[in-house]
């Protein structure tokens, strides 16, 4: 006999969490139609309460998404509450998620209120959503550093209330596999009515033992739900990632035996939208995902390879969506082929405006480019300017001087709110003098955290993919651009960032 394993994808709102991850309803919406096509079973789309702009986004997936349950999260008020239960009408299956802190840490310092207060908050809020939806999730926030009998008081009056999810985070990843596994299993024993809920293990990685901490919690606590990002992304070193915990329990079904709906074919893609949309970019030796992730470089390893592949591999590169990287298309192609090519990597697009705009974007880079590879289409399909998407800053052209010896200089002509406007300035480099023209013009004062580039396809002939971290007043924000010039990308990604800075942000922090 086999049990489910429930995934449930948090990269739209924990993830999201991560400095610089902020996404737009768009960018979420587009996260979301892949985390559908990837089939897990619980999307959370955000938390409804913080923000209007998240508000907004969780309204859109609910009204969107068919095969997923789509949850809000919310605080341990009504007003939180309502929020989600309205953003979450439109869904199919929607699930609140409310949570409060229940470590003595936390309800001291944090929420300034009594054990017994936080209990009755608690039953209140869950009684309270329980009246508007059917599936309900609590969560004892810095649950894994609670009091254990305390701990236990509070969920199994949240079960009675109507809970049908139970949730213990490891909010600031101090577990251990063993003893988090033995925390669940405890918790399982002791609370008289735990059968009456699903168990879920929700795991931060500060310590790089989310996915190890979460696959214990299955195997020795009994949890039957997994929270999980796409690429692990999420505040400080992360949450648990999606795609170890799905390629460990499938690759490894002899030692847990739980099936899944999860498509894994989807991964990789899923992979390379989320780094795409939030400049997140993958570290190459990363699990599954990571571009080395099925290199076998060494000889003694390609030798076994060749005689047989199991020799050195334990999972096929084509189970998580990777295929040798195809050059797909050039300059004679119609928008047909470049039309089908977007359904077989599994971009959806809105409309037929926006497929019009990215087959001229993509005509034109192929002008430039001779061999146009899927992660090219991909990256084109990302762009603002192609979804469409209003951006304060747009980029228009660049022209840049360097020669050796001499200071390069560099013009930018860009639009602010539609206007076109130019700048000039010189630099260290021509990457430096074209991010001092834009300034020269909008004058922002924002310091840049980060700046990395990264070849899409790999070679010189790649285009370059720049990520771009800009801090200010408090704020972090992230802009990612493309284009074979670098220096064009670098801009492109300035200006994202510099639109995404400027953007109003009213959004309260999840753990309030
Ligand atoms: O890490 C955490 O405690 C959370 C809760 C809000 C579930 O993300
Ligand atoms: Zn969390």
């Amino acid at each position: 006999m086999t049990d489910k394993l429930i995934i449930f994808d948090t990269t739209l709102r924990d993830g999201e969490q991560s400095p610089g991850a902020s996404m737009t309803r768009d960018e979420k919406l587009r996260i979301a139609r892949q985390l559908e096509r990837l089939k897990v079973d619980v999307i959370e789309a955000g938390f409804a309460a913080s923000s209007n702009g998240d508000f907004d986004a969780v309204q859109a997936i609910a009204n969107a998404i068919k095969d997923s349950t789509i949850c809000s999260l919310a605080r341990a008020n009504d007003r939180d509450i309502s929020r989600a239960a309205e953003a979450l009408q439109g869904a199919r299956s929607a699930r609140i998620h409310t949570f409060i802190a229940t470590s003595a840490l936390h309800m001291e310092k944090k929420l300034r209120m009594t054990p017994e207060q936080v209990l009755e908050q608690a039953k209140l809020s869950v009684r309270f959503a329980r009246n508007l939806v059917a599936d309900v999730e609590f969560s004892p926030e810095d649950g894994y550093r609670s009091d254990i009998d305390y701990l236990c008081r509070v969920i199994e009056a949240v079960i009675k209330e109507g809970a049908t999810t139970i949730n213990v985070p490891d909010t600031v990843g101090y577990a251990v596999p063993e003893l988090y596994g033995n925390f669940i299993k405890t918790l399982r024993e002791r609370v008289p009515n735990s059968d009456k809920a699903i168990w879920s293990v929700h795991c931060h990685n500060d310590l790089g033992m989310a996915v190890a901490n979460s696959l214990a919690g299955v195997k020795i606590g009994g949890a039957r739900q997994v929270e999980c990002t796409i690429n692990g992304l999420g505040e400080r070193a992360g949450n648990c990632a999606l795609e170890e915990i799905v390629m460990a329990v499938k690759t490894r079904r002899d030692y847990f035996n739980l099936d899944m709906n999860v498509d894994a074919l989807q991964i990789l893609a899923a992979s390379r939208m989320v780094s795409q949309t939030t400049g997140f970019v993958v570290q190459p030796n990363k699990a599954v995902v990571g571009a080395n992730a099925f290199a076998h470089a060494s000889g003694i390893h390609q030798d076994g390879m060749l005689k047989a592949r199991e020799t050195y591999e334990i999972m096929r590169a084509e189970d998580v969506g990777w295929t040798a990287s195809k050059m797909v298309l050039g300059k004679l192609s119609g928008r047909n082929a470049f039309k089908q090519r977007l359904l077989d990597l599994g971009v959806q697009m809105e409309s037929e405006t926006d497929i019009n705009n990215a087959f001229a974007k993509f005509k034109d880079l192929a002008d430039r480019k001779s061999e146009i590879f899927d992660e090219d289409i991909l990256a084109l399909v990302s762009d603002a300017s192609v979804l469409q998407m209003h951006e304060q800053y747009g980029f228009v052209a660049l022209s840049q001087h360097s020669e050796t010896g001499e200071r390069p200089q560099a013009r930018v002509t860009f639009t602010v709110d539609g206007q076109e406007v130019k700048g000039s300035s010189d630099g260290n480099g021509p990457v430096d003098a074209s991010l001092k023209a834009i300034e020269t013009h909008v004058k922002s004062g924002a310091e840049m955290v980060l700046y990395s580039v990264n070849a899409i396809s790999g070679s010189t002939e790649s285009q370059g993919e720049v990520t771009v971290r800009l801090q200010s007043s408090g704020r972090i924000v992230n802009g990612v651009g493309s284009d074979p010039d670098i220096v064009v990308a670098s801009a492109k990604a300035y200006l994202s960032a510099l639109s995404k800075l400027h953007s109003k942000a009213d959004r309260v922090p999840a753990q309030g």
